[in-house]
């Protein structure tokens, strides 16, 4: 039988630019998250199926249709995990991290797997970078999270994304709250789509983030989440929501933000943007304070988010496409191989400097050169001919100006720095 040598649908390879957005991602991540006292941890693909049902919630979506889950050679269950938050409270309350620091704060980056239709921006396997710290009820541990993030979307470069946020409560006036959605769109539930008739009994908070314009719609006079938070959540999010205006974070308030996964109490938030089409959650989080006393750790307080480093390279490709600063092209003919020799050096001299280039190996004319220069984007086309070669020197051309100079070698670096 021929091998089946195609790729899963929903599963991607990745090529430059987007692997380079990746890295500069991690890179730029290790760095600001490091600043603020997160520390790397790295947790496994595979977990039991039981972490992720008890911890995300047996009736979300993640749980009912979006997770790979199979059973191991001896019959147990095991899944690939959806989402990191499940995984990193396993390997916290499993090294009883606790016990040695009072407020852990953790960052994970990896692959994570959820079997939905796959679209622009939504993946099988997809990327998330995650953080989350452990330990700290307060206010200012959410408004923190929430400074770091935003500092960090700014440092990506990342434009035109806005900041939503809602407070869902927990688990003392949830419950109330609960009960007047449902009572309110009980008589309602013919006119909602499938999906949130059956969420009308199994998880009603998810229906005022429905899509379906007919929900949108039967829900617009429904009961306000923030109007039912007890004093104490009340407190806790006008707090944070002072915090972020004081250090001139713009957000805005949205009260239909309930979130997909089930652990959620109080602070929840996401980073939306308008221009990648219908996913346009870039990064989502919140506050869960009761998950580690339920998957059966000490009873510490906890907030986090996760970021889709799919969904950013996407918004990152659109903006700009990272440049090179040079493409060397070696003019072939007489004296070829040699010229090829002193282009070769330069280019490792360039990179020794910090630039960043390639040059062309192959006896291609003049104008192929020229064309692997454009594709490769470089700011600048290096020409290394006879008369060049016999100078020590090379033509500079400026690719989006045109403009073309001779610059000796050894001030080449300099120059090309100082552009
Ligand atoms: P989430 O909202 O399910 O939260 O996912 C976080 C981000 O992952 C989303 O905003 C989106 O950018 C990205 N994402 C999710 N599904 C896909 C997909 N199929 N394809 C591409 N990107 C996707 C969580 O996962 C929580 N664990 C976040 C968290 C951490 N809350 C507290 N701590």
């Amino acid at each position: 039988m021929a091998c089946n040598a195609t790729r899963i649908k929903g599963f991607a390879d990745m090529f430059p630019p987007d692997s380079d957005v990746f890295t500069r991602m991690e890179t730029l991540a290790r760095r600001i998250f490091g600043q603020c006292g997160f520390v790397e941890l790295r947790t496994p693909v595979l977990e039991y199926t039981d972490l992720f049902k008890r911890s995300i919630g047996e009736e979300t979506d993640v749980v009912q249709k979006e997770m790979f889950t199979f059973p191991d050679r001896k019959g147990r269950m095991m899944t690939m995990r959806p989402e990191a938050t499940a995984g990193v409270m396993r390997a916290y309350i499993e090294s009883s991290l606790h016990t040695r620091e009072s407020v852990s704060r953790l960052f994970t980056t990896g692959p994570m797997f959820r079997y939905e239709r796959p679209q622009k921006g939504r993946m099988r396997q997809f990327h998330q970078i995650n953080c989350e710290c452990l330990g700290s009820d307060s206010p200012y541990a959410d408004a923190d999270l929430i400074m770091m993030l935003t500092r960090y979307i700014r440092a990506l470069g990342l434009k035109d994304v806005s900041l939503k946020i809602n407070s869902l409560g927990c688990s003392r006036c949830r419950p109330a709250f609960k009960e007047a959605l449902v009572a309110y769109l009980r008589d309602k539930a013919d006119g909602l789509c499938e999906d949130c008739a059956r969420r009308l009994e199994t998880n009603p908070l998810r229906v005022l983030d429905c899509k379906q314009p007919g929900c949108k719609e039967l829900t617009e006079g429904a009961p306000r989440l923030l109007e039912h938070n007890c004093p104490e959540c009340r407190a806790h999010f006008d707090t944070v929501l002072e915090l972020l205006r004081e250090q001139g974070v713009p957000f805005e308030q949205d009260d239909r933000l309930v979130r997909g996964l089930d652990y959620y109490c109080r602070t929840t938030f996401e980073v939306v943007s308008g221009s990648i089409g219908a996913q346009s959650a870039v990064a989502g989080g919140g506050r869960y304070d009761g998950l580690v006393k339920s998957l059966g750790g000490p009873d510490v307080p906890g907030v986090g988010f996760a970021m889709g480093m799919e969904r950013v390279a996407l918004l990152l490709a659109e903006q700009e496409a990272p440049r090179k600063d040079f493409f060397l092209v070696v003019l072939p003919g007489d004296d070829g191989e040699q010229r090829r020799h002193q282009g070769f050096s330069l280019t490792q001299r360039l990179r020794e400097a910090g630039l960043s280039g390639e040059m062309c190996f192959s006896d291609a004319g003049f104008k192929s050169q020229m064309r692997q220069a454009g594709k490769c984007n470089a700011r600048h086309c290096l020409i290394l001919g006879p008369d060049e070669a016999a100078q020590e020197a090379v033509q500079v051309k400026h690719m989006d100006s045109g403009e073309q100079r001779l610059v000796p070698m050894k001030e080449l670096a300099a120059a090309l720095e100082a552009e």
